[in-house]
């Protein structure tokens, strides 16, 4: 069925001037962009977002890297969106990510790792509904 995920590009990407590049993948790889924003998060917006991490030993330092420039947020739409998603980005770390991924081309490290893909359609939701009103969803 046709559902949605969703993604943002991290401060490495942005900063290297790849966001045209991901999103020229994520286009080409069926996706339609349903929301798109370029936009700042504070440390505590940061946090906010991948509370699910708290206890995890990197989360400051991912709290810091996430906040440290801005970041691209997106709404995509396509049949089998989160796992086809996270088929198109690869493993969250680089190394092991596949050829022809986004992360295996754009990523840096295990904590740059370029793009950000929801797991769940549930967090999906909520993740998308954290950057987008109704009204920024088409
Ligand atoms: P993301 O898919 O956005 O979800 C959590 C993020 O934490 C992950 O991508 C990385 O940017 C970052 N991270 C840093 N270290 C790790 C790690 N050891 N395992 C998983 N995620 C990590």
């Amino acid at each position: 069925a046709t559902n949605r995920t969703f993604t943002m590009i991290k401060p490495d990407a942005t900063q290297e001037n790849h966001i045209g590049g991901i999103l020229n993948m994520i286009e080409a790889g069926g996706f339609r962009i349903v929301a798109l924003k370029k936009t700042l998060l504070t440390a505590e917006r940061a946090g906010e977002f991948y509370a699910v991490h708290k206890e995890r030993p990197f989360y400051g330092d991912l709290v810091k890297y996430m906040s440290s420039g801005p970041i691209v947020a997106a709404i995509l739409e396509k049949d089998n969106a989160v796992a086809d998603f996270r088929t198109l980005i690869g493993a969250t770390n680089p190394t092991q990510a596949e050829e022809g991924t986004i992360r295996k081309k754009y990523a840096k490290s295990i904590e740059a790792n370029a793009v950000h893909g929801s797991d769940s359609d549930e967090n999906a939701q909520i993740e998308g509904n954290f950057f987008f009103g109704a009204n920024e969803q088409f």
